[in-house]
């Protein structure tokens, strides 16, 4: 069974964005694998640098509607958003300085984030977002 998949459970009713869920949910499986395979540094921090590319986009992405519609969650939403920001720059730092060693509770820590924001606060943006015509 692959470490984390995309299922319909997690639909925020909008296609554009629960195509970038599941490409962040890939990348994620991605990096699981990479890290099973004791993948090499370079590998890691490459995947690290475009997970967090990639979702600064879709955050961005996210934000733009909630902001535009004067979605009344947004500040939460933000602010979680934020922290996870904040989350994963701390752990990368700690990583590159050999702290750390990528570790199973790194991908697990990512795998139970995207899982519970998903499920949790992305989908109360859902009906919101619907109703003023997202995609
Ligand atoms: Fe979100």
């Amino acid at each position: 069974m692959a470490f984390l998949t995309w299922t319909d459970s997690m639909s925020v009713k909008i296609e554009s964005i629960d195509k970038q869920h599941q490409k962040l949910i890939g990348m994620i499986s991605d990096f699981y694998e990479n890290i099973k395979t004791r993948s090499n540094n370079d590998n890691i921090l490459k995947l690290v640098d475009g997970m967090k590319k990639y979702t600064l986009e879709h955050f961005r992405y996210e934000e733009k509607f909630m902001q535009q519609f004067n979605y009344p969650g947004y500040v939460e939403h933000k602010h979680e958003h934020d922290l996870f920001v904040t989350k994963v720059n701390a752990l990368e730092e700690k990583y590159k300085s050999g702290k750390i060693i990528v570790s199973y509770e790194i991908t697990s820590f990512l795998k139970d984030w995207i899982t519970n924001h998903i499920q949790g606060v992305d989908k109360k943006y859902s009906d919101f977002l619907v109703k003023n015509g997202v995609e």
